[in-house]
């Protein structure tokens, strides 16, 4: 999956998704409050979804690169 258009709907973009992570956003709902990505048709949820489970496997990587660089 590359930096792209995930919600065409609600024009929101996979590296504005990533921030949210980062920022604290946890799942799928958190994304939907925060972006209305997926709230429309929903086609795009799967791969809300999809990001989600990605972010949910690399934040333990993220917190470690945080705690060594001291962010
Ligand atoms: S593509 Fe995201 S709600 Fe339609």
């Amino acid at each position: 999956m590359s930096n792209r258009l995930i919600c065409i709907c609600n024009f929101v973009e996979k590296k504005e998704i990533k921030l949210l992570f980062r920022k604290g956003a946890e799942s799928t709902v958190d994304i939907q409050n925060l972006t209305r990505a997926g709230t429309s048709c929903g086609r795009c949820l799967p791969l809300i979804d999809e990001l989600v489970a990605q972010h949910q496997t690399e934040k333990p990587k993220i917190i470690q690169k945080e705690q060594d660089f001291g962010l």
